[in-house]
């Protein structure tokens, strides 16, 4: 599997794919990949002709006491893994090739980004649009894949495509998860055996959430039921548990709509996210 860490090299690959007449596909990842981006890599492969995963930790989107540093870093072995599942180019720029020197222009989408991971992860999202708005200008990707895992990034990231005019298709694709149903992050990894074992809990909180709703009980129950079935297990420390609508992400107006029941929980230093659409 070739490794590209220069977007001349990137942009030349791209033009020789697009001459032979291939669609670009592009799964932008900050490495450590798992069963969740082989998945996204899989999608790809099976829709464009040519795929390039993107291995880049961006430090744009990341606060000052958060994991940067600690993030797990493995590109030989993400290459294989990438290679194994169907694409054919890793991008993995270092930092200077993909902030120069001096550089200073963002992209920010408001609204979508207040709530949720927004509110409480200040200049994340900012950090996210940043470097998929370069990703997308350096590919010019047909289409890019995102898990629904991290539920507001897709929306937020679509919302952008949408204002900037982007051409890009946004496939947003199901959540992976392990057999007892804790969603695949590169995260789990930090995770001690204790708190692996807890952490299936913030599925079951969504689920039990879930239940409440279908029950007819409100979109507040549904979220005291998920926090109460989390804090079944005391190692885990909610963040938050919201219940919004699933494409404003703001409260649900009435009972009966969709709504979109996102968890943010810590496991020691980890944060693990989740959510669940309830179909109205
Ligand atoms: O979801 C991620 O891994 C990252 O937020 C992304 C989209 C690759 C941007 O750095």
């Amino acid at each position: 599997m070739r490794i590209a860490d220069r977007i001349v090299e990137i942009r030349s690959a791209v033009q020789r794919a697009r001459g032979n007449g291939s669609t670009v596909g592009l799964v932008p990842t900050m490495g450590a990949l798992h069963a969740g981006h082989a998945s996204l890599i899989e999608r790809a492969a099976a829709v464009d002709d040519f795929v390039v995963v993107s291995v880049f930790v961006n430090p744009t989107q990341f606060g000052p006491a958060e994991d940067f540093d600690a993030y797990p870093r493995r590109l030989q072995e993400d290459a294989s893994i990438a290679a194994e599942h169907g694409a054919h180019l890793v991008f993995a720029p270092t930092v200077e090739e993909m902030y120069p020197p001096g550089a200073s222009t963002f992209v920010e989408v408001e609204g979508l980004t207040a709530n949720l991971c927004g509110a409480v992860r200040p200049g994340h999202f900012r950090g996210v649009t940043t470097v998929v708005g370069k990703l997308f200008n350096i590919v010019a990707p047909d289409r890019a894949y995102f898990g629904e895992k991290d539920y507001q990034q897709m929306l937020v990231i679509s919302k952008m495509v949408r204002d900037m005019h982007m051409p890009v298709e946004v496939v947003a694709c199901p959540t992976v998860r392990e057999t007892d149903g804790l969603a695949m992050s590169s995260r789990n990894a930090y995770l001690t055996a204790e708190q692996r074992a807890a952490a299936p809990a913030i599925r079951r909180g969504l689920l039990a959430g879930e239940r409440v709703v279908k029950q007819g009980g409100s979109a507040s129950e549904a979220v005291q039921t998920a926090i109460a079935q989390i804090a079944t297990e005391p190692i885990l420390k909610v963040q938050y548990v919201e219940a919004v609508d699933p494409e404003t992400l703001t409260r649900p107006d009435h009972n009966g709509a969709p709504m979109l029941l996102a968890a943010a929980v810590f496991a020691g230093d980890t944060r693990l996210i989740d959510n669940i659409v309830v179909e109205g």
